[in-house]
């Protein structure tokens, strides 16, 4: 296996480069899952009656490996992302992954392509599960058999221009998810009618859009793929889970940690109108970690947090999270999960 994979970690994005191998299990409906195979990154055929192809029965998760300041390589709370997994899978009707299953499949993945991780600091190898109905569907109906893969890559920031402040709209047209709907779990059709949207306000210079709720449109929900916390008086508020944001675990580990330090944190509703009065804003997720808010805009009113600085709250939850996954500061919430980089690779 080779030695390091040849990558400037100095210029990564949040791209997908190949890397060397991919874990494949599947299911027949109504059996158990049958243990994985790892296998040289490549592509799989598919029936074009496939549920997945047709009536987008997937899911999906991410997840980060870090190399620690310490020589470790760390995953953070994956038990969470297993769990999400399950209760996605269950919500479109597809087996679940057994969460040993899940973490055994990732720890495989991770130690066979270890070579893409990158050095402490500079980078991370995203890791992404997807769970397909694979087999013909034509009715709408659950797939006879399912596909459970999971792949990786070497990534950089989320955002251009990494831990700086973001701009951000209002979308006054879109929204990503209704009560009863999908968006509580990452079902991958939530993803593509954000793009268009997302797309749109790339093209007036914003890094993303925020939503608001479909019922009264006055709410914040999310961020393209990002929950959104604002600050007001040192109060922390982030919007509750109501069904329709996706729980975030980077939210959860937020909220945990702001917590511990001493801040109040409040999940309520959060108007627009509210967080366009606070004192700092950001996103966080996976991908994005925690990026800070520069400013947002709604129609043609804009706020603007700070002059586009980072807010000292926001700089201080992101210090401590990333000494937290990076090893530099002690993992007081028993977050990190160790990966043995010595599993042997079973290819079929
Ligand atoms: N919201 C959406 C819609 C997402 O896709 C993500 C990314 O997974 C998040 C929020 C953040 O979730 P997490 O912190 O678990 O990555
Ligand atoms: C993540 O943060 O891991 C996500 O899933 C975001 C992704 C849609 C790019």
């Amino acid at each position: 296996m080779p030695e390091n994979a040849n990558i400037d970690w100095d210029s990564l994005t949040f791209s997908m480069t190949k890397t060397d191998f991919m874990y494949v299990a599947e299911c027949q409906l109504g059996q158990p899952w049958q243990v994985g195979n790892m296998q040289p990154y490549g592509k799989l055929e598919i029936d074009p009656a496939a549920g997945v192809l047709n009536y987008g029965q997937g899911i999906f998760e991410g997840m980060k490996a870090h190399r620690s300041v310490e020589g470790n390589v760390v995953l953070f709370r994956p038990d969470e992302n297993a769990r999400r997994f399950q209760r996605g899978a269950a919500r479109l009707g597809m087996p679940p992954v057994p969460e040993s299953m899940f973490i055994d499949a990732v720890e495989q993945v991770v130690a066979a392509n270890s070579h893409f991780i990158p050095p402490s600091g500079r980078g991370a190898l995203y890791i992404r599960p997807v769970l397909w109905g694979t087999g013909p569907i034509m009715g709408v109906a659950p797939s006879p058999s399912y596909t459970f893969c999971v792949f990786v890559t070497p990534v950089g920031p989320y955002f251009k221009g990494g831990l700086s402040c973001i701009d951000l709209v209002i979308s006054d047209e879109y929204h990503r998810a209704a009560p009863g709907g999908s968006g509580g779990v990452k079902a991958i059709g939530n993803y593509a009618p954000g793009m268009m949207p997302s797309k749109n306000a790339k093209k007036r210079g914003f890094a993303e859009v925020i939503y608001l709720d479909a019922i009264n449109h006055e709410l914040i929900e999310e961020v393209g793929a990002a929950n959104f916390f604002c600050v007001k008086n040192k109060k922390i508020h982030t919007p509750e889970l109501t069904g329709t944001i996706l729980p975030g675990i980077t939210r959860d580990s937020i909220i945990q940690l702001a917590k511990h330090k001493g801040y109040e944190v409040v999940e309520e509703k959060v108007h627009a109108t509210f967080a366009m009065e606070a004192d700092e804003a950001f996103c966080c997720g996976t991908a994005a970690v925690i990026s800070p808010i520069g400013s947002i805009t709604q129609g043609d009113k804009e706020k603007v947090y700070l002059n586009r600085e980072i807010g000292p709250l926001t700089r201080e939850l992101y210090d401590s999270l990333t000494a937290i996954q990076s090893q530099k500061e002690e993992d007081v919430f028993s977050w990190l999960h160790k990966v043995p980089l010595e599993i042997p690779l079973n290819l079929v």
